[in-house]
């Protein structure tokens, strides 16, 4: 039976609530058809993807190889893409990814292993890949293709505009995807320009294709690729013309689809004042309408007539989406102490509170909800900040190399003998001057740049009046690995996390609230959080039932308008108060390794943030502010 559903979806969507279910769900099907394929003594043909989205898919791979048997001696695999140039023993080749991943841990025979070959000189490339293709033909054609899914919707790296008809090629790298991929890389300028792919032609070929994607970030181009028409400029909708194309996403990824965007456009809808909210909001954002001034022809318009048949009058429900937002508005964070004020975000007693703010890397507490922990701090509360990791890979050597001389330096005015640092200095500078891009530092380097950030954080808090004493520094292990990539979350960070809200016992928390990170620091710091709150709450500490979370969102994004429970105001003075207290990391300013797809500065990320965010308020029909700093809460 065709429902409502497939009429907006043209390839066929599955939806975990998060990435380890989907990538399990997939592991599963993989693990099937190499099983199947054992027991017809039959070879298991799989394309493979890198990037950060197969990780878990991998290692769940790995683990059933370990634990449950599972052989790969009957698998080849044919990788969709290699960096050119690059050198296949460097850390961000896809080489080494695979074999790190997956292929180290597994029983495959290496014979059957095929990856594109970057060592080749241009003129040989395109032979070479017409040599591919044919490898994949011998081989009996690729009976599974698993794909990712770039933020321009390219598949491989067949970026916008590559051709239906593509076969394997060099390509040249979007500036958006190589800004993407900088992460792995120390700068922009390391990440190569060209790419060897699978073409498009090539994937169509696979007689199943599963992509995954996960994470807000792909929400907006997984919705392109599903529901648009097919274009040669998302490479990922020409999936459509496959016959057997699933694409598995977790719930964030799937956010844009009009399944769970616009639900009453696809089937029934329970009308929750939530979802009320969300389609009033959306509605009146679209038609650039003050929530007030929404008519019942607007309902109808954009498919609300239910709304309308169920409630019965427009302006009715007008009046309640406007006092839900009008309500969420509040200055008093921590609460307005002595006031009666029954829909106000937060409880009036206890006043003062005690509060922590978690804070994944060294900045993001004042990045992010700078604002709001200027307030709890003027309001008379006792703010605590958490630092939650070192943040020490996002300094660079230069950087570092200045407080060095630095240090040599003050030893010499206050005439203490410079033995020992000068030995420091001449040790770490040279390692430094020799070191190459896929190098890790040495962990005395990390060490001090760690120190950096530190008095960096310390500086954030003394300039917003906190005292020394409030300033934690939990230094989670699970980050200290010197590269980008984490380990998970471990007893030992819920232990630190658990002894530091032991001690406390706040009645307010804030947490960086990035449920869907593929990336992973502020998803592990979230979860270590959690971790810690469910056990607290098993032991019925008697504290933890009067303790709130709020959760807001790290350096990127912005909780959409209709999810946000507490908005705090600010006036332009806290707005750059807000700045210099940004600018006080000084280390994150102009070049930060690893900074990812956004380049613009920290400090103008949070101001366009906050000011957007106003600017959607008043666009609603509120009072226009100059900013404002937004908060869902978590219940626990
Ligand atoms: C990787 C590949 C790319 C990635 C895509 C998404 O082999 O071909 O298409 O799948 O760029 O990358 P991540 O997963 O890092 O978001």
């Amino acid at each position: 039976m065709i429902s409502m559903v497939d009429s907006f979806e043209k390839i066929s969507c599955t939806i975990f609530p998060d990435l380890i279910e989907g990538s399990r769900f997939v592991a599963q099907t993989i693990a099937q058809l190499i099983k199947e394929k054992q027991q017809k003594k039959e070879m298991c043909v799989l394309g493979l993807a890198t990037g950060s989205t197969p990780k878990t898919l991998y290692s769940e791979l790995v683990r059933m190889h370990r634990e449950e048997g599972l052989s790969f001696k009957n698998v080849i695999t044919f990788n969709l893409d290699e960096y050119y140039p690059i050198d296949r023993t460097a850390f961000q080749s896809y080489h080494s990814y695979m074999h790190r991943n997956l292929f180290d841990h597994i029983d495959i025979d290496p014979a059957n292993i095929h990856l594109p070959n970057s060592d080749l000189p241009k003129e040989e490339i395109k032979k070479h890949g017409a040599e591919y293709e044919q490898q994949i033909e011998d081989a009996g054609g690729i009976d599974l293709q698993i794909l990712g899914i770039g933020n321009n919707g390219h598949i491989g790296f067949n970026e916008p505009r590559s051709s239906i008809y593509s076969k394997t090629r060099l390509i040249n790298l979007e500036n958006s995807t190589r800004l993407a991929n900088s992460f792995e890389f120390a700068t922009i300028a390391e990440v190569p320009r060209l790419a060897i792919t699978m073409g498009i032609s090539t994937i169509l070929k696979a007689r199943k294709i599963i992509l995954l994607a996960w994470g807000p970030a792909k929400a907006p181009v997984v919705q392109k690729a599903v529901e648009e028409p097919m274009t040669e400029l998302i490479p990922a909708s020409l999936l459509q013309q496959h016959s057997d194309c699933l694409f598995v996403l977790d719930e964030a990824a799937a956010a844009d689809l009009t399944r769970n965007k616009s639900p009453w456009l696809t089937g029934d809808t329970e009308w929750t004042p939530k979802m009320i909210k969300k389609a009033v909001v959306n509605m009146a954002l679209k038609l650039k309408k003050p929530v007030l001034s929404l008519t019942s022809t607007d309902y109808n318009d954009y498919g609300l007539a239910d709304l309308v048949v169920e409630k019965g009058d427009v302006y009715e429900i007008n009046l309640q989406v406007y006092y839900m937002l009008r309500d969420s508005i509040t200055g008093w964070p921590g609460g307005k102490p002595n006031a009666v004020i029954p829909a106000h975000p937060e409880r009036s007693s206890p006043y003062p509170k005690k509060v922590v703010i978690f804070s994944p890397h060294p900045d993001d507490d004042i990045i992010s909800m700078g604002g709001t922990f200027q307030r709890l701090h003027d309001q008379g509360h006792d703010v605590h900040v958490a630092y939650q990791t070192s943040g020490n890979i996002a300094v660079t050597d230069e950087f570092v190399t200045r407080f060095l001389d630095f240090a040599v330096g003050f030893e010499e005015i206050a005439g203490i003998d410079t033995k020992t640092s000068n030995d420091i200095l001449k040790k770490v500078s040279s390692y430094l001057s020799r070191k190459k891009s896929d190098q890790m530092d040495t962990p005395q380097i990390r060490a001090i740049k760690g120190l950096i950030r530190r008095g960096e954080a310390k500086a954030t808090c003394r300039y917003v009046g906190l005292k020394d004493s409030n300033i934690h520094f939990l230094n989670l292990p699970f980050y200290e690995t010197g590269t980008v990539e984490k380990k998970p979350m471990s007893e030992a960070d819920v232990q630190i996390t658990l002894e530091l809200l032991q001690e406390i016992k706040p009645q307010q928390i804030f947490c960086a609230g990035d449920l869907a990170d593929p990336h992973g620091t502020h998803k592990v710091c979230l979860d270590v959080v959690f971790e810690a709150l469910r056990r607290l709450k098993e032991q019925n500490q008697p504290w933890i039932a009067d303790c709130w979370l709020w959760l807001y969102k790290g350096a990127w994004q912005e909780w959409n308008i209709e999810e946000i429970e507490m908005a705090i105001p600010m006036s332009p003075d806290q707005v750059i108060k807000k700045r210099y207290g940004i600018f006080i990391h000084q280390s994150q300013k102009d070049m930060v390794p690893f900074q990812g797809s956004d380049a613009r500065e920290f400090w103008q990320r949070a101001e366009e943030r906050n000011a957007n965010t106003a600017n959607l308020y008043a666009q609603l029909g509120l009072t226009q502010y100059a900013a404002m700093e937004a908060f869902v809460r978590w219940h626990y």
